[in-house]
């Protein structure tokens, strides 16, 4: 993928990984990228000639995301990277904290897929881009309803590279092991810095990668996982 004829779309980039992939693409010289969030926010300046253009968007929100499609309708890059991990064992999550995982995890990173598709190959082509987690290919016990959603986002992620295999929409699988955000306060857990993880992905995207294992401990335990 050329990263100056890119038009990137990144979900959850008011914080955390979000906004670290925003910069990455940003310095990789992207030159227009929806930075969307769900409420309005200020994005540090990077100092690079990008164009980053706020989008409100909450991904469990039908006629939001719709709504994107129209805003947003020269991407050729959706970059899925909004999450919520709810803690909770499998008998402690409650129901509702598994259901919020399920519906921003799967069905919204489904429902960003699943739109933005025919709006990428109408612009000629591009990728998706799904943050998974290693979560979703090994269980994590203490995190039951995150690991159950990360597991079937990876499934629809499969599901999505067969549907599309005709087009030329690629489809991008990401792992990443530990990141330094809010996500993992006071998990104890090796931890990536949030712009190395970034700037792996956005490489990896580049260079035409299917599967991103994007810092030391996805990269050593990514593959054998993946089988
Ligand atoms: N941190 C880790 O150790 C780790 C490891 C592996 C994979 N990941 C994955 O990396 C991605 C980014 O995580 P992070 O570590 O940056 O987490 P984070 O710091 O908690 O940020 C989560 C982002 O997702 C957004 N979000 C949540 N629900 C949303 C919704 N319904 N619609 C739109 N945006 C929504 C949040 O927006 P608000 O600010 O509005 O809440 C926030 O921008 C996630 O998919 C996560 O599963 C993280």
């Amino acid at each position: 993928m050329k990263s100056d004829e890119t038009v990137a779309l990144v979900t959850g980039a008011n914080r955390g990984l979000g906004q670290s992939i925003v910069k990455a693409l940003a310095e990789t010289g992207v030159p227009r990228i929806y930075a969307a969030s769900r409420s309005p926010f200020q994005l540090p300046d990077f100092g690079s000639t990008t164009s980053v253009l706020p989008l409100e968007l909450d991904i469990t929100d039908a006629s939001q995301v719709a709504s994107a499609t129209s805003l947003a309708s020269d991407v050729t890059l959706l970059i899925n990277n909004a999450g919520l991990l709810p803690r909770g064992s499998a008998t402690s999550v409650s129901e509702q904290d598994l259901r919020a995982a399920i519906e921003v995890n799967l069905i919204g990173t489904w429902r960003m897929a699943s739109a933005f598709a025919p709006v990428i190959e109408t612009n000629g082509g591009g990728a998706i881009v799904n943050i998974l987690s290693l979560i979703s290919l090994h269980n994590a016990p203490p995190f039951a309803a995150y690991s159950a959603a990360k597991h079937a986002s990876w499934a629809m992620t499969q599901s999505f590279r067969d549907d599309l295999a005709g087009t030329r929409v690629r489809v991008i699988a990401c792992f990443p092991g530990g990141i330094d955000t809010d996500m993992r306060q006071g998990v104890p857990a090796i931890k990536a810095t949030p712009d190395s993880v970034a700037s792996s992905i956005v490489e990896g995207i580049m260079r035409g990668d299917t599967e991103i294992f994007p810092d030391h401990v996805s990269a050593m335990q990514g593959p054998s996982l993946l089988g």
